[in-house]
């Protein structure tokens, strides 16, 4: 409150103190530069398209560039955007590592950065990181898989494979390790097994999160690992991308009981596994949600205001300010990290609340609203 009070002052000041003068660039229509990574994943179209509607509909004009996961594509797309001298920059990195070069021309111009979702690395030109509680997905898919094969009460050791995201998404990393931090135990006690022996993110890690990439490793998994007969219990796969491949090979190459696989991210594709028995979660996160608090963040930042706790108070959902996480290697990127929700045959009904789902006529599987 005190602080839409004080913009508004500030406003007002502003307004008095260019009278009469030729009208400033801050009393102009704003322009947001949008990059994401690509169109070829579902949940980078929703994310941009729905960025754009929300920014659109506060009144900014938006430049939106989907780079097609390719890093020397995204680093055009910005230095187009930044050569248009955007207002602010909000990039979801196709590789973190890659940009701090091009984001020197941003710092130039004084164009403030926002990351989204996935933290950009090494430069100091990032001035906030908006994303999930990237851990807790890790920590909430491996807890899913606990809680459905009980490895306590197991008469037998159970079998796991692990399928883990891109390395040079930031993001990848915080789901394995979250993951990690829960099952570490139960693989020392050795309650769970990993046939395979890929342990290591790297081991487990699927460039540019590729969906035919899960597929072909899983293929080869299985005829490597589980040929003779051996159960495949679970799959921890950090993404739906993933996970839809990942349920292909199975479906085609593996004949025993349906292992526990995990997920994220909602893709229609998987909702729809979920309902086939074919997956058995996914962790939703409110797209809506992330982009709401991105337009709050933006506004903050080009109105000058402080990037704080406080600014929590203007976003209605659950949000936590984290100032400690996440280090990209020259600073410690203040965070704003929203709260993702697990989701299953039980609860699919609630997408619909959430999420830009709605039942198709049979009310059998969810679709696009
Ligand atoms: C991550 C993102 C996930 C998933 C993945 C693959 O960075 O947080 O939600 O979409 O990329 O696109």
């Amino acid at each position: 409150m005190l602080r839409k009070r004080l913009s508004a002052i500030m406003a007002a000041l502003l307004l008095l103190s260019s009278a009469g003068c030729v009208q400033q660039k801050d009393d102009e229509v704003k322009t947001v530069g949008l990059a994401m990574p690509s169109k070829a994943l579902e949940r980078w179209n929703r994310d941009g398209e729905y960025l754009k509607q929300v920014f659109e509909s506060e009144g900014y004009n938006v430049e939106l560039k989907y780079s097609d996961n390719n890093i020397d594509q995204q680093i055009n797309d910005l230095q187009v955007l930044i050569a248009d001298d955007v207002d602010v920059l909000i990039v979801a990195a196709v590789d973190g590592a890659t940009l701090f070069r091009t984001l020197e021309d941003a710092k130039i111009k004084n164009i403030p950065v926002i990351a989204y979702d996935r933290l950009i690395l090494n430069t100091d030109t990032v001035d906030c990181y908006i994303s999930f509680d990237n851990f807790k997905v890790g920590e909430l898919q491996a807890q899913f898989i606990l809680d459905s094969l009980s490895p306590d009460t197991s008469d037998r050791p159970l079998n796991i494979e692990l399928v883990s995201g891109d390395t040079a998404d930031n993001n990848a990393r915080f789901f394995y390790n979250g993951f990690m931090s829960v099952m570490e135990p139960y693989l020392e006690s050795g309650r769970f097994v990993i046939p395979s022996n890929k342990i290591t993110f790297e081991q487990t890690a699927t460039p540019q999160w590729s969906t035919v990439k899960a597929y072909e490793n899983m293929q080869n998994t299985l005829a490597s690992y589980y040929a003779g007969g051996t159960p495949l219990d679970a799959v921890h796969c950090a993404s739906d991308c993933l996970t839809v491949g990942v349920t292909q090979a199975i479906a085609s190459d593996y004949t025993g009981k349906t292992p526990v696989v995990t997920g994220q991210d909602g893709d229609i594709a998987a909702l729809r596994d979920i309902v086939e028995g074919q997956q058995s979660m996914t962790i939703y996160k409110n797209v809506r949600d992330e982009a709401n608090v991105t337009v709050e963040v933006a506004k903050a930042i080009l109105e000058e205001e402080d990037i704080d706790e406080e600014l929590i108070e203007e976003f209605e959902v659950p949000c936590a300010f984290d100032t400690d996480s996440y280090d990209n290697g020259v600073k410690k990127v203040p965070s704003y990290l929203l709260t993702p929700n697990v989701i299953t045959l039980e609860n699919l009904d609630l997408l619909t609340e959430i999420g830009p789902y709605e039942w198709d006529e049979d009310h059998r599987y969810l679709v696009e609203k």
